[in-house]
């Protein structure tokens, strides 16, 4: 098959482009390369020739419309978008023109193709989104994040995912355009931007920095390896169902702290400190997000049983896994620590 990527330069579209291409699609890569990519992200496949890489804006229609006529993709998987809380706090303004404007493009360049081309049933457009849209759950451990919960986004990052997953759903009831559609919880992995809770805490650890926890730390988040999404996106793009959407989580539920901790102490093991104390020693709490959402929690029964997906690590396995790799790739998060905002406290402003 062959699948145009959005944001394949990015933390989770890398992911993807790597697993796609490991199994034998062709990948079009379609990326605008912001602050938050990084090429070497797909180095390992950059040479494949089932690979190819356009440098596009999604906010730009007319050169949307020649990539779709280029390389005639049989599927898309829309990953690209702004996507870190914080800065959607001090910046809404490309939240909204990316993730809105430019679905909007990427959703009207993929209809024109697809009736261009005869509206073949096999197309797919998989729209890829955050359980963030579903707003935030009770601390009671059976509320869960299912396909039917009402939407209820609450950041402005939030909303501008919420209303591309609205824009889709749209085109698919209206137009007919076929697509699938995804929400995630809280990914981590290999390649996390140094913006993110995890990144920042093993790279805090590692520099002697204080650990920022926002607020108490009570906030609970539903972890999933990055590498378990990339396949759950490639199954559900080839398996799921056309107009059907997708909830898809680890069953991880962790306080922020309690992950922290976690961190630390995979950090105390691998790399302990030179004046043998925890790391958990440097851990220091700081002033909450604005509107901060107290829980998310997944349920992921209509992948399992509708699908048969299985994350292949648990969350400590893949916490491990992270560091280190994180230990072994200095040079990738050292090179990306100069970009703007990166070890900035972001989101204050509200
Ligand atoms: N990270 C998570 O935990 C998580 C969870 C669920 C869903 N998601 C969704 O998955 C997708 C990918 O998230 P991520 O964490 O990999 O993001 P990321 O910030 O690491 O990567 C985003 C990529 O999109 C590209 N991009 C941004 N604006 C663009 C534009 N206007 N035109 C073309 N390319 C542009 C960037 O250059 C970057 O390569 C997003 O849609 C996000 O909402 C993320």
């Amino acid at each position: 098959m062959k699948i145009l990527v959005t944001g394949g330069a990015g933390f989770i579209g890398s992911a993807v482009v790597r697993q796609a291409i490991r199994a034998g699609h062709e990948v079009v890569n379609v990326d605008a390369l912001t602050y938050a990519a990084c090429l070497d992200n797909v180095a390992e496949v950059a040479d494949s020739p089932r690979y190819a890489f356009e440098q596009a804006d999604i906010r730009d229609r007319a050169a949307l419309d020649k990539i779709f006529a280029l390389h005639a993709p049989d599927a898309v998987m829309h990953l690209a978008a702004e996507s870190h809380v914080d800065r959607s706090i001090d910046g809404p303004g490309d939240f909204i023109e990316t993730n809105i404007t430019g679905t909007f493009n990427m959703l009207e360049a993929a209809r024109r193709f697809w009736v261009a081309v005869g509206k073949p049933g096999h197309f797919r457009f998989h729209h890829i989104s955050t359980d963030e849209v579903y707003g935030s759950l009770p601390a009671d451990k059976s509320v869960l994040f299912t396909e039917d919960t009402a939407y209820d986004p609450r950041s402005p990052y939030s909303a501008s995912k919420a209303a591309s997953d609205h824009l889709v759903r749209a085109w698919h009831e209206t137009y007919g355009l076929p697509m699938v559609l995804s929400n995630c919880s809280n990914n981590y992995g290999p390649y996390h931007f140094p913006e993110k809770l995890i990144p920042v805490v093993i790279l805090g650890a590692l520099a002697g920095k204080p650990l920022p926890i926002y607020g108490d730390g009570s906030n609970i988040r539903d972890w999933l390896y990055v590498e378990d999404h990339a396949a759950a996106l490639l199954l559900v793009l080839q398996k799921g169902e056309n107009g059907r959407s997708y909830n898809i989580g680890g069953e991880n539920e962790r306080t922020n702290l309690e992950l922290v901790e976690t961190l630390c102490a995979i950090l105390d093991d691998k790399r302990p400190r030179a004046d043998g104390q925890s790391y958990k020693e440097q851990i220091t709490f700081v002033t909450d997000r604005p509107g901060h959402d107290a829980r998310y929690a997944i349920d992921p029964s209509r992948i399992r049983d509708e699908l048969g997906w299985r994350p292949s690590v648990t969350v400590e396995e893949g916490l491990a896994l992270t560091v280190q790799w994180y230990l072994d790739n200095e040079a990738w998060w050292r090179a990306l620590q100069s970009r703007i905002g990166v070890g900035q406290r972001l989101g204050v402003s509200a």
